[in-house]
């Protein structure tokens, strides 16, 4: 049987608290932030979460990669860099799960450095405790884990696939096997 780790109904109640912090906490800035997504994960849970804040932003993505099937590889590549202008901006991250910790420290160290923004935020979906390798905190949770387990859906892909689902779950072997053959086949 597969693990339902959160349900729609969960993902949308998780999201509604962390909506709430962040607009309390931005809503008494002047400036305009920018909300910053990590590719492709964060895409679902970004896209359900601003359309909960309340204060004006601008948008932009930044791509990275580090998972190869369950595991990662620790080898990080930046994909696509930000485009709009961060500089002496207020940027807030979001991220769809810190696992080791080295993907987002990645993200904030290197824009830090590139572009020397005002201030760096970060918010994740889910923050997943045991596999931290990398000492970051992130400012806004929706969900720790305490297990290492493997998550899909909602973002949350095995090798590209399922990231459309709505719900987060953790597959079975069975599940892997079958989905390995599809890949497979579809080669
Ligand atoms: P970190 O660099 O080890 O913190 O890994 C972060 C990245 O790995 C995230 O942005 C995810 O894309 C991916 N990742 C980590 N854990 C999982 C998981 O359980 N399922 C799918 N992707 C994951
Ligand atoms: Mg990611």
């Amino acid at each position: 049987m597969q693990e339902m780790v959160l349900n729609e109904k969960q993902i949308d109640e998780k999201i509604n608290v962390l909506a709430k912090k962040i607009n309390e906490d931005y809503s008494k800035f002047q400036d305009i932030p920018v909300i910053v997504g990590v590719l492709k994960g964060a895409a679902p849970f970004m896209h359900d979460l601003i359309k909960k804040l309340n204060f004006p932003m601008f948008l932009d993505y930044i791509q990275i990669s580090s998972y190869s099937g369950t595991e990662s590889t620790g080898v990080i590549h930046l994909k696509k860099d930000v485009s709009v202008s961060i500089e002496n901006k207020r940027v807030l991250i979001i991220e769809d799960i810190i696992d080791t910790g080295t993907t987002l420290k990645y993200v904030v160290d290197y824009l830090i450095k590139k572009y020397n923004p005002k201030e760096i935020k970060t918010c994740t979906f889910i923050d997943k405790k045991p596999m931290r390798k990398v000492d970051f905190n992130p400012d806004y949770v929706g969900y720790t884990i305490y297990e290492n387990k493997f998550l899909v859906g909602y973002g949350f892909d095995y090798n590209e696939l399922f990231r459309n689902v709505p719900y987060i779950f953790v597959p079975t072997k069975e599940d892997i096997s079958k989905w390995d053959e599809m890949l497979e086949n579809s080669k």
